[in-house]
């Protein structure tokens, strides 16, 4: 796919997911890998109005090259992308269900959302890393990211929201589609007697199917 025609696939997608209610105002940030460098939204525009031709352009070394100034969040973006070569992209959004969870789990622990669907399982994995709370736009988050992603698609920002990578930029965004359901599915369950969870072996026949 052209850069030009992965700007357009972004400020697409960036506004569905804003006219769904997954970001609001200026919240949430979009990143894609490109052969020489990296896209990335501007900081402090809004996902529902980007410009596809505003959009920062970051070369191979993360410095700023053209369009607009990037995200505050570049080295969160960056962190993950060097912990997953195999990622194109990173969405990291405010929505309320994920961002609910990311305030209930342990910081540095991992999020319990229990296996109670396929898609969640199929689309983030076994673990959800929490890391901990660092105001947006700390550098100093950058370790306990790169740490975090290593080891899970998905992680969570204590207190602030979830973090999506995919090997594209559809399928990161269909990932973190899934796990705000997965997140609205656990809280709406979670004192609810009775609820039945995917088994382990399930779970196992889904990652080996489709992980
Ligand atoms: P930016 O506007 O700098 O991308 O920051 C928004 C955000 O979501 C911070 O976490």
């Amino acid at each position: 796919m052209s850069e030009a025609a992965i700007r357009e696939e972004l400020s697409l997608l960036a506004k569905s997911l804003f006219k769904r209610g997954y970001s609001v105002g200026t919240a949430g940030n979009i990143s894609v890998r490109l052969p020489d460098g990296y896209l990335m939204t501007p900081t402090n525009s809004c996902l529902g109005r980007l410009d596809p031709a505003r959009i920062s352009k970051l070369g191979a070394d993360w410095s700023h090259l053209s369009g607009d100034r990037p995200s505050k969040e570049v080295f969160l973006h960056r962190a993950v992308l060097t912990a997953r070569p195999e990622a194109g992209a990173v969405v990291h959004l405010h929505s309320t269900y994920a961002t609910a969870i990311s305030c209930l789990a342990p910081e540095g622990g991992d999020a319990e959302i229990p296996p109670l669907t396929p898609y969640f399982v199929m689309r983030i994995g076994r673990r959800l890393p929490c890391v901990p709370y660092y105001r947006p736009g700390d550098a100093a988050m950058e370790p306990a990211v790169h740490e975090a992603a290593k080891g899970a698609k998905a992680l969570l920002l204590a207190n602030h929201g979830p973090v999506v990578s995919g090997a594209t930029l559809a399928e990161a965004v269909h990932a973190s589609e899934e796990l705000e359901e997965a997140a609205r599915l656990a809280l709406l369950l979670r004192d609810v007697p009775g609820v039945r969870r995917l088994t382990p072996a399930q779970v196992d026949d889904l990652l080996a199917t489709f992980g």
